[in-house]
Parts: C-alpha cells; sequence; structure tokens
C-alpha cells in the first residue's frame, strides 16, 4: 500500500508529517511521490491565512477526479484545518469525498481510522481535544542530519489576529527528560542540527536548562530554536543561548508591526519601545546574532501613521530577513470583528512598502558579509552547487560534490543578493 502527503503551513506540520509516515510504515503502507500510485493521500493542512485554505481546496478539488477512477483511494484531511468549528461541514459540502477527519491532537488513532474506513465503516471524523502528549510516536525524518523536536504544542497568548490558540489548542509543554531523550536520540542517529518547536519557546519554563543541556550532546554541532516571543524573551534565555556555542547565532522575533496602538490591539503584549530594548540587549549578549522577523500589514485600523512607525522599526532593527504578511481574517478570532478593516488594494500597497523597506536592508546586512567566512550546514546539492545556511539562517550557495550534502563546510562570502549569498569552500 502506498501513501502521499501533501503538508502545508509550519514547522509544526512538517513534524507532524514526519510521526504521521512513521505509524504508517509500521502497519506496512510505502511513501511515494506519485499521488496517482497513492492508496492513501494525506492532507496535512494549515489555517493560518485563508490563502494557506484555499491551496486545500484547491487541491482537493482535483483530487475529486482520481477519487472517481479509483474508489479504493483513502483521502485523510488533518491539520489544524480539521479542528476549525465550521470547517468540517465546509469539506463535507465541498469535497464530500474525504473519507477521514484527524484533529491535531489525534494524529495517533489516523491508521486506525483509515482502516476503519478500508473495511467499510464509512466516514470516520475523530477531533476531539484530550490535552495530554503522547509520547513516543515512531517517526520518518527526510534529513538524515538535522531534525525537528517539538518542545511545546498549543498557544495561550491569544493574539486577536491568530486562529493558532483555537485549533492547536492550549499550551503543552513536553517533559524536558522526553525532549532530551528524543534528542539524544536524533543525534545517534546522524542528525548534526536540531530544531526545537513551539509556538513560544520562550514559554517553556526549562527553556534554559534545555539549551544547556542540548549543548552536551556529544556530535550535535548546532542548536535551533522556533518561534520566540519577545514578551517572554527572559534574561535567562538571553544568556542560555550566549554561553552555548552551539546555539545558532539566530532569532527569529516576530515584531507583527511597529505601532504601539496596533501592537495593542493586536494583544502581542510589549511596546515598541520594550521591543527595540530586548533587541538591544540580544545584541549586547551575543554581537554577531542575526534577528528575523515576521510583520502583519493591514490590521484593522492601521493607518499610514502606523505603517510609518513600522518601517522606521524595520530600519532601527536591521532584520536579516522578514516574512511579511496582508492581515487575513480568521473566523472567531476577535479580530475579524473589529471595525476599520482595510480593503485589499491598501494592505498590497502596504505590504510592498514594508518588503521594499526590508528588501534594501536585507541586502545591505548581506553586502556587509562578503569577504567573511561562515561555518554552513549544507542541505541541497544542483548542478554543480551546495546550498545550505550559515548560523544566522543566511541562504548560501557554493560550489560542491554532492557528498557535501548534510555536512558542515567553511565559505568564504563573496557575493550578496538581497535574499541569498554565494560564496566559495575554503580550507579552515
Ligand atoms: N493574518 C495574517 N498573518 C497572520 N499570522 C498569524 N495570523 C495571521 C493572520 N490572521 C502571521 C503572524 C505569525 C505568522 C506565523 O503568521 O505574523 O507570526
Ligand atoms: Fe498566534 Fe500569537 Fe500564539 Fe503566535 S503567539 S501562535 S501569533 S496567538
Amino acid at each position: 500500500m502506498l501513501v502521499y502527503i501533501a503538508t502545508y503551513g509550519c514547522q509544526a506540520n512538517e513534524r507532524d508529517s514526519e510521526t504521521i509516515l512513521g505509524m504508517l510504515l509500521q502497519v506496512d503502507y510505502q511513501e511515494t511521490g506519485e499521488e496517482t500510485k497513492a492508496d492513501l493521500i494525506i492532507l496535512n493542512t494549515c489555517s493560518i491565512r485563508d490563502k494557506a485554505e484555499q491551496k486545500v481546496f484547491s487541491y482537493l478539488g482535483t483530487l475529486r477526479q482520481l477519487k472517481e477512477d479509483k474508489p479504493g483511494l483513502v483521502i485523510a484531511l488533518c491539520g489544524c484545518m480539521a479542528q476549525e468549528e465550521d470547517m468540517v461541514d465546509m469539506i463535507r459540502r465541498r469535497a464530500p469525498f474525504v473519507d477521514v477527519i484527524c484533529g491535531t491532537q489525534r494524529l495517533h488513532r489516523l491508521p486506525e481510522m483509515v482502516r476503519l474506513v478500508q473495511s467499510g465503516m464509512g466516514f470516520q471524523s475523530d477531533r476531539e481535544e484530550p490535552g495530554e502528549i503522547i509520547e513516543g510516536l515512531p517517526s520518518i525524518r527526510p534529513y538524515p542530519f538535522k531534525a525537528l523536536i517539538n518542545i511545546t504544542f498549543g498557544c495561550d497568548n491569544f493574539c486577536t489576529y491568530c486562529i493558532v490558540p483555537y485549533v492547536r489548542g492550549r499550551e503543552r509543554g513536553r517533559r524536558i527528560e522526553d525532549v532530551m531523550g528524543e534528542s539524544r536520540q536524533r543525534v545517534d542517529e546522524g542528525a548534526v542540527e536540531l530544531m526545537y518547536l513551539g509556538q513560544n519557546v520562550n514559554a517553556y519554563a526549562p527553556f534554559p536548562e534545555l539549551i544547556r543541556q542540548a549543548q552536551g550532546i556529544d556530535g550535535l554541532r548546532r542548536i535551533r530554536f522556533l518561534t520566540s516571543h519577545p514578551k517572554d524573551f527572559h534574561r535567562d534565555i538571553i544568556r542560555a543561548i550566549a554561553d552555548s556555542p552551539k546555539a545558532a547565532r539566530h532569532i527569529h522575533l516576530p515584531v507583527q508591526s511597529g505601532s504601539n496602538r496596533i501592537l495593542n490591539a493586536m494583544n502581542r503584549g510589549y511596546s515598541r519601545e520594550a521591543y527595540l530594548a530586548l533587541t538591544a540587549k540580544v545584541r549586547q549578549a551575543i554581537p554577531d546574532v542575526v534577528l528575523t522577523t515576521d510583520i502583519i500589514v493591514g490590521f484593522p485600523g492601521e493607518t499610514d501613521e502606523d505603517i510609518a512607525d513600522t518601517l522606521d522599526l524595520i530600519n532601527q532593527v536591521g532584520f536579516g530577513s522578514a516574512f511579511t504578511f496582508m492581515y487575513s481574517p480568521r473566523k472567531g478570532t476577535p479580530a475579524a470583528k473589529m471595525e476599520k478593516q482595510i480593503a485589499l488594494a491598501e494592505k498590497k500597497a502596504r505590504l510592498q512598502a514594508v518588503m521594499d523597506a526590508q528588501a534594501a536592508k536585507g541586502l545591505q546586512l548581506h553586502q556587509s558579509l562578503v569577504g567573511t567566512r561562515m561555518e554552513v550546514l549544507a542541505e541541497a546539492w544542483d548542478s554543480g552547487r551546495l546550498s545550505g545556511r550559515g548560523s544566522g539562517h543566511q541562504l548560501i550557495y557554493f560550489p560542491g560534490e554532492p557528498d557535501g550534502v548534510g555536512l558542515f563546510h567553511r565559505v568564504e562570502v563573496t557575493q550578496a543578493r538581497t535574499w541569498t549569498l554565494e560564496g566559495i569552500a575554503c580550507d579552515e
């Protein structure tokens, strides 16, 4: 039996897809990259913005025919869309051929639900939110040299625009022993880079201790973590990173807006001044750190003045890169009901302005790296070139051989572009 998995959205979903594949291999499935050959198609979905959901619906549209041609085909929908209140009805209406809807906290039941469908039991749905964490599920990773490791699930922050607390549930942290056990196992299997995942890793109480313990794992070369929340980025966390040579010199620190009025309306829990003070403190403790961010434009009530504040903050901080998004109303969140929703054309213009400011700043930062050397973990090879990331998460391309993938290389930066760097491997 063959399974095809389509994964949308963030690293939490990527990690869940590894578990889905691990569980299915145990019950004798094999993975295929061709959906037409599959006996089981899994959509691991994302709800963060409307666009993500539209992508899933348009993919479902293409599956209708496949299902007609191949009646035994089972289609399962997992991930955040499975957890949205009205979404299940919508999926049943728009794609009645979906056989399984499996919520984000019910993944362990997926193989059983698929089996029930195959034995003629009809549509299966399980979207319970038990809250407890299920440890020890198998997983299959796409890259031998790096691994994603969850430290927390869910989110308790309730930023007013965000659907995550509703679809991923309350924040739950894993026991540090479990996190460390998985970490050691991954390194034993050959991983040289670990990425610790949580919606807000700084809310994980043992985070500094985790960094210290991971630093002690023999064979581990680099520690990453995602995502940090500015309101919880305490001094002991900065210290732990500064004191750990293996901790990547990169912090993804979403600011969302540079305007206090908007930050307030977003319920972010910090001011523009507090954010700037934090970045200064982080830079003082970790001088070579690269800060990256997320920015939303077009939040309800946002004015030209607010955007000017955001542009100003971009120029003051100097982010290595930024993910920029147009605000997308999410049903059931407070911001969706706020007055003064911003017109699409206006959102687009603001997005362009923010992207232009970041592009100019990002290029400047990249140019300052030309002539320096960095440690790069090569992740891919194509047409005579390796590509990978420096400690500061810069994406760099350099000539090399395919067997260089999965290894660290010392690379001199020769050329800067807005989003990427070019370099050449050097002997130490
Ligand atoms: N609209 C647009 N962007 C959003 N994000 C979260 N919710 C929304 C939304 N409703 C962005 C935030 C967050 C990132 C993962 O997605 O910037 O940091
Ligand atoms: Fe959403 Fe805010 Fe939680 Fe991030 S911190 S997942 S933006 S509610």
